[in-house]
């Protein structure tokens, strides 16, 4: 005979696999001590307040409610944000999430909508941010940056908002339904049994199974809240729901919290009978399986366990759902996570008929995934001394002047080519004789034109002094320092007038090899222009526009005949506009981000004025993102505009200061620099080795000229 179980399953199961096998039988009621349970009170009370969350959680989540609504309530027009959830009832555990709904009237569907809300969270810096719309009810799961507890946020869950009516209805009721909850929700999340999305229940199915041992104990705790007249019957989605919740009160029962929670256990994994029983709240009692039309389901758990199906029927573990009847809240539930629950059930019960300790029997098991304790807002910082924080002030404020400085870029490119766009779609509006974006067009390009010449005259500037190509550099520095460093042959002294010149040839050579990059990243940033100024010179002149004789003169500066012309490509532009507003778009939520966490630095710092960051980053020493030395602008351009050496720092200071030929008035001002494009101020701030050919004449080969 083949062997059924794996050995595996065996270590994994012991307890369902010998009670299936015959070879044990959970023990009756009657076994457990009744001193076993007098003792179980006090430490149970302990578990409870131990799994409930702390006032300051408490307070986070409120704060994490009252900011997300209003995002929400952008995203989606017209709607309201209403809690539900266990937050709502009571029943929120530690690291528990905030369940929030989008109540809203809209022809949207709620997949669609969901993905707006998901939209909506990424640009305002929620994190993990998860659309799931695949679920019987769509949400987005993400968590708040701060504390990082989980948020869910559904739309139009009417249902959650009613049974979370019931249930914080039977919670009040008395003080041990809250207290047994609370128990059944924390040994399901601690043992790995409240993961809907893993194949186990959710907190919402333990909260009805732990409310129906409730009903069903002897005596009953709570009566049923569902009965009674009048009766409220709503239509959701075309469907109606009986959502009747009467008023009522505790009945008359002296059941410890120990008491009631061995017999939680007992009921749920000795008495009841799951393959005939269907469990009801709704009813307060068990129904028939076939009666309610929910049969054993067909291939079995076992079936699949032991390989002799691949998928599962339905109802392994039915529960009705109190509103929705046709909903088993067991429908989630796989087989693996019908033997974890069978299993840890039946543990919890001989746990407890043994005396074991409570701590053991809800101690965290292997396989729990438990929520990530929340964050206060400072706990990363506080074993950080005091300078790596103002470090962190500081790397964070640089990094936001950055951004900003991108952003200011990335706009301005954005609008230049949604107006390109336009243009080339002949949208724009007239007026005075030409439309008012096609001067601005003419502007840009005009602009570009002139930044064109400053790189192009730097780069000619050098090249005049340092005429050999890069590799000959190379070489005859080579050549003359061997010359000059080799050792003398007696008989062949050179003469002193030769070495005189070697040596000033090889300093010459060396000026070149040091100017030469210099060149080379002017020649880059000229020939990045010069690309995008193509384009657009293509796309303009394909507009075929009749120009009057005032901006002749603009146009003049603009070399249209220098490119052939294609016809538009319109797509193109949109395709790029497309893109850059997903580049702002994204450089808007880091500065945001970065604004909080700027702001976050200065208040655990106590506040305190920016000081100047590089006097700050030099007293303190920092080694890495050094910052430029100062350099005289002025005496720079003269040098470069005289043919002499520059060093990367000199040229860097100078294209940021508005290039060679910028001096005086031409230079190009801070606020003329906004309106130069990203590719071009990208050049300027970080100039870069060109990667155009030379032959051997010095002639380049980069197909621009
Ligand atoms: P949860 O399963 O998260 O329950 O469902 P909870 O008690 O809030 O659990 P924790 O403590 O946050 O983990 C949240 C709400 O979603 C609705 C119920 O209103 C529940 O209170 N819900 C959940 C349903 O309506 N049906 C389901 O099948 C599951």
């Amino acid at each position: 005979m083949t062997e059924a179980w794996t050995a595996k399953q065996r270590a994994r199961w012991p307890l369902l696999i010998a009670q299936l096998e015959g070879s044990w039988t959970p023990p009756s009621w009657e076994a457990i001590p009744q001193e076993a349970i007098a003792s179980l009170d006090a430490s149970l009370s302990a578990a409870v307040e131990n799994a409930l969350p702390s006032s300051e959680e408490r307070d986070a989540r409120e704060r994490i409610a009252t900011k997300i609504a209003p995002v929400l309530e952008r995203a989606v027009r017209g709607s309201k944000v209403l809690p539900f959830g266990s937050a709502e009832t009571g029943l929120v555990l530690r690291g528990g999430d905030v369940d929030l709904c989008v109540v809203v009237s809209s022809d949207k569907g709620q997949k669609r909508l969901v993905r707006d809300i998901a939209r909506a969270l990424r640009e305002e810096n929620y994190t993990s941010i998860q659309p799931i719309t695949r679920a019987k009810v769509p949400i987005v799961k993400c968590r708040d940056a701060v504390t990082h507890l989980p948020i869910d946020v559904s739309v139009n869950n009417t249902l959650a908002l009613r049974n979370t009516e019931l249930i914080r209805s039977y919670v009040q009721l008395d003080e041990r339904v809250r207290a047994l909850v609370v128990l059944v929700k924390h040994w399901a999340l601690h043992r790995g049994l409240a993961d809907a999305f893993g194949g186990t229940l959710s907190s919402y199915a333990w909260t009805v199974l732990a409310l129906r041992h409730l009903q069903s104990s002897t005596p009953p705790l709570v009566p049923n809240l569902q009965e009674g007249d009048p009766r409220r019957v709503e239509t959701m989605d075309g469907r109606t729901f009986d959502t009747t919740i009467a008023d009522g009160e505790a009945l008359s029962c002296p059941l410890s919290l120990g008491e009631l929670f061995a017999g939680f256990f007992h009921r749920w994994f000795v008495e009841h009978a799951w393959s005939s029983q269907v469990v009801s709240l709704r009813q307060s009692a068990e129904l028939n399986r076939k009666k309610h039309g929910w049969p054993l389901p067909k291939p079995s758990p076992l079936d699949v366990l032991q390989g002799r199906a691949e998928r599962c029927g339905e109802h392994l573990l039915p529960i009705e759902d109190p509103f929705d009847l046709n909903h088993d809240l067991s429908r989630v539930v796989r087989p693996e996570g019908w033997a974890d629950i069978m299993e840890e059930g039946l543990r919890m019960w001989k746990g407890l008929v043994e005396g074991a300790s409570l701590e053991s029997l809800l101690a965290t098991s292997d396989h729990a995934t438990l929520p990530e304790a929340p964050r206060g807002l400072f706990d990363d910082l506080r074993d950080r001394p005091r300078g790596e924080v103002e470090t962190m002030l500081q790397d964070a404020r640089d990094a936001h002047d950055d951004v900003a400085l991108l952003l200011e870029a990335l706009s301005e490119e954005r609008r230049r080519t949604i107006s390109m766009a336009k243009a080339m779609r002949g949208t724009l509006q007239p007026s005075s004789g030409m439309p008012e974006d096609v001067v601005f067009l003419l502007e840009t390009l005009r602009e570009r034109a002139v930044a064109m010449k400053q790189f192009q005259q730097h780069r000619d500037g050098i090249d005049e002094v340092a005429m050999l190509p890069m590799n000959r550099i190379g070489q005859e520095l080579q050549r003359l320092h061997r010359s000059l460093t080799s050792e003398v042959d007696v008989d062949h002294v050179p003469s002193l007038r030769n070495e005189q010149r070697d040596f000033a040839r090889f300093l010459a050579v060396q000026a070149m090899h040091q100017s030469k990059p210099n060149a080379d990243a002017s020649h880059a940033a000229y020939v990045d222009l010069l690309r995008a100024q193509r384009d657009d010179v293509k796309q303009f002149a394909a507009l075929h526009l009749t120009v009057e004789p005032k901006h002749e003169a603009r146009l003049a500066e603009v070399d249209l005949k220098a490119v052939r012309i294609r016809t538009g490509d319109v797509d193109e532009y949109d395709r790029r506009a497309n893109l850059l507003s997903n580049l702002v778009r994204d450089q808007r939520r880091e500065r945001k981000r970065l604004s909080r966490e700027i702001g976050r630095l200065t208040a655990y710092l106590g506040g305190g004025r920016r000081s100047n960051r590089n006097q700050r980053r030099q007293s303190e020493g920092h080694q890495h993102r050094q910052p430029r030395p100062k350099v005289d602008v002025e005496e720079v351009r003269q040098r470069a505009m005289d043919g002499g050496t520059l060093s990367l720092e000199d040229l860097g200071a100078l294209l940021d200061e508005g290039g060679v030929v910028g001096t005086g008035n031409n230079a190009p001002s801070r606020s003329r620099q906004r309106h130069t494009s990203p590719k071009k101020r990208q050049s300027q701030r970080r100039p870069k080795p060109s990667g155009r050919r030379h032959d051997g004449q010095g002639r380049r080969h980069d197909g621009s000229r």
